[in-house]
């Protein structure tokens, strides 16, 4: 949450700057500022996006070389003009940008208007700042000779909370000052030049080689080079990474909306994610990233998945996965819940954290209290480097590229793919699975991005729909088995992007509650493709019907029981039903995606949310 760029070199910082933020902005959109020149900075910035700061900034004299840039998502202090970032402090002496928390901010706070001090904002970010600047002018005031890195060193010992910071100083005005706990940060080197942003997208258009920045880094950057320490001040070796992006992989390329643009990607992303792990010719699967773990998994006792949003929607599919394919046990918690009660984890017990982004605070905070109580934690990512990956002993990437727009999507088919793969794996290494059904899960597993082409061929017949139901103020999702998750998640994928209440439920939960909400205003979506519970929602449908709800129900081709009985029906290709998850979720996606355009809402950028949730 909340994106951070900075920039020192040749270039004029501005036009990085800009470019940066918009790049950031899935981070958070409520206010975008820069500042530009170390020395006298000049602070620009405004409540809205990143354009609106172009906008406002029009004729004026942005020049400089050296700068640094945000766009927020309110913690702290609603989304003002004063409440944006970068933030001075009241002497002028230092200017600060941030993504993170400072949880003991208000104690730092009534100290520092005891000693004199006063805030134009409501952030915890300000405080940071003054109280950087009380540190190192009460330090000079005493004779000590403490610099501006060393007053930042010790006010950051001061601090509990999470970080992300940029910090310029006019005492050291050709210097950038950059810090880490918790909140991910990235410096780019170029020739003669630093890059420094929250991820490496708004670097990669200058340079490929990256340093990612641990917890208590504090690196110290100026154009005759980088110096990086830690909070203790003792040195730090940097470690270069080449990091293998490209720039059309981060840009809209046609398409209206990145969300668009990332589920049509799906069968790619499905196809990178399981290429050169599994072989369809020889039936031959490999997840090396679990190679030097994998007698303990396959033996585990238990399995317990963790995870957030749209993440822990793919961990549910990932439970009925596991426990059909390796009848290993398996629970899924949110990141948020695992971490607050006092789970109960055995030594040898498998951890698997999934994340797309790879900073969710709660997911990392869950990460570390299942490593310290003996679990063996996996990671399942997409965002190479990220934090997630770092700090788990053994996982498997999913190759779905950048996701940009908010309400993710090929993440979530991504994740279900290695899920699948993992749970097939482990199935076949401890007979879970017999020979003959792990070759034919290979070779379903193998056609579904050809069916999801299908689907979304179909693309118009699904915005016919959602022109019927846009204006709705609430829909239910139902779904049995595998297609459980999948109805949670369609109905989260309505809510996220066109504020349209809607719930998921296991269709036979129904009638312990929702059945009260139908009537002809309410459109029920229904996974109903075939399975061994297909008679079972036949049954729902008919529940929903004789209460004259409207019925959209998703089915497998050739379905004429359900046709009948239908408003609408959308048809998938035939699948395992264990993979249906894979196929079901894509119809949803584009329902949800046509309706909020058709509702006039800001699709990649839904009110409020933020992509990287990088707070508890
Ligand atoms: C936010 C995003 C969701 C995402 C969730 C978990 O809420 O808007 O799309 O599913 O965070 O994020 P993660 O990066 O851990 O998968």
């Amino acid at each position: 949450m909340c994106g951070i760029v900075g920039y020192i070199g040749q270039r004029q910082a501005y036009d990085v700057l800009i470019k940066g933020l918009k790049r950031l902005e899935y981070r958070g959109y409520d206010s975008a500022g820069i500042s530009l020149g170390g020395g006298n900075s000049r602070i620009y910035k405004c409540k809205g996006k990143v354009s609106d700061l172009e906008d406002q900034l029009a004729g004026q004299d942005v020049s400089g070389r050296i700068g640094m840039g945000h766009t927020r998502w309110a913690t702290h202090g609603e989304p003002t003009d004063n409440n944006a970032h970068p933030h001075k402090s009241m002497n002028g002496r230092f200017v600060i940008i941030h993504n993170g928390i400072i949880e003991n901010y208000s104690k730092l706070k009534t100290g520092l208007e005891a000693e004199g001090y006063k805030f134009e904002s409501e952030t915890d970010t300000e405080v940071l700042a003054n109280l950087i600047e009380y540190v190192y002018l009460k330090n000079q005031n005493n004779g000590d000779s403490v610099s501006p890195e060393d007053a930042i060193r010790l006010a950051l010992n001061m601090v509990e909370g999470a970080y992300g910071l940029v910090i310029m100083c006019s005492d050291i005005p050709k210097t950038l000052i950059a810090a880490r706990k918790g909140s991910p940060l990235v410096i780019g080197i170029g020739s003669g030049e630093y890059f420094i942003a929250s991820d490496a997208t708004p670097i990669i258009e200058y340079t490929n080689s990256v340093i990612y920045l641990n917890d208590d880094d504090i690196a110290i950057i100026n154009t005759d080079g980088l110096n990086l320490t830690n909070l203790k001040n003792v040195k730090q070796k940097p470690n270069i990474k080449k990091i293998d992006l490209k720039l059309d992989e981060i840009e809209k390329n046609g398409f209206d909306h990145y969300m668009l643009k990332e589920i049509y990607e799906q069968p790619r992303a499905i196809r990178d994610t399981y290429r050169g792990r599994l072989n369809f010719e020889s039936k031959f699967l490999r997840l090396g990233g679990l190679h030097n773990v994998f007698d303990e998994i396959k033996d585990a006792k238990r399995i317990m998945i963790i995870a957030c949003g749209t993440s822990w929607h793919a961990g549910l599919v990932g439970e009925y996965l596991f426990e059909e394919f390796t009848r290993i046990p398996t629970e899924v918690e949110y990141a948020s819940e695992f971490r607050y009660r006092k789970p109960v984890i055995n030594k040898g017990d498998i951890v698997i954290a999934i994340s797309q982004s790879g900073e969710t605070a709660d997911t990392l905070a869950a990460i570390q209290l299942a490593k310290k109580a003996g679990a063996i934690v996996l990671g399942i990512c997409n965002v190479v480097g990220a934090s997630i990956p770092r700090e788990t002993v053994a996982g498997v990437y999913t190759h779905a590229g950048p996701e940009i727009g908010v309400a993710s999507t090929k993440a979530f088919t991504a994740q279900v793919t290695v899920l699948t793969m993992m749970a097939m794996a482990i199935g076949y290494a401890n007979k879970g699975l017999s020979a003959d059904e792990f070759t034919s899960l290979v070779d379903e597993l193998y056609a579904i991005p050809e069916k999801i082409e299908k689907i979304l061929e179909k693309a118009g017949c699904v915005k016919e729909i959602a022109g019927k139901i846009k204006d709705s103020s609430n829909s239910l999702y139902l779904g049995r088995g595998y297609l459980f998750p999948v109805a949670l998640e369609g109905a989260l994928k309505l809510k996220e992007i066109s504020y349209i209440h809607a719930e998921g439920y296991p269709a036979a939960e129904m009638k312990h509650g929702p059945i009260a909400l139908i009537d002809e205003k309410m459109p029920v979506i229904v996974l109903a493709t075939k399975d061994h519970s297909y008679d079972k929602i036949v049954s729902n449908i008919q529940e929903v019907k004789a209460r004259k709800g409207l019925i959209i129900a998703i089915v497998t081709e050739g379905d004429t029981t359900i046709k009948e009985m239908a408003d609408y029906v959308i048809e998938v290709p035939h699948s395992d039903f264990a993979l249906a998850p894979l196929l079901t979720v894509v119809p949803l996606q584009l329902l949800s995606y046509y309706i909020a355009v058709m509702r006039g809402c800001n699709v990649d950028q839904p009110r409020n949310l933020a992509k990287s949730v990088t707070v508890e």
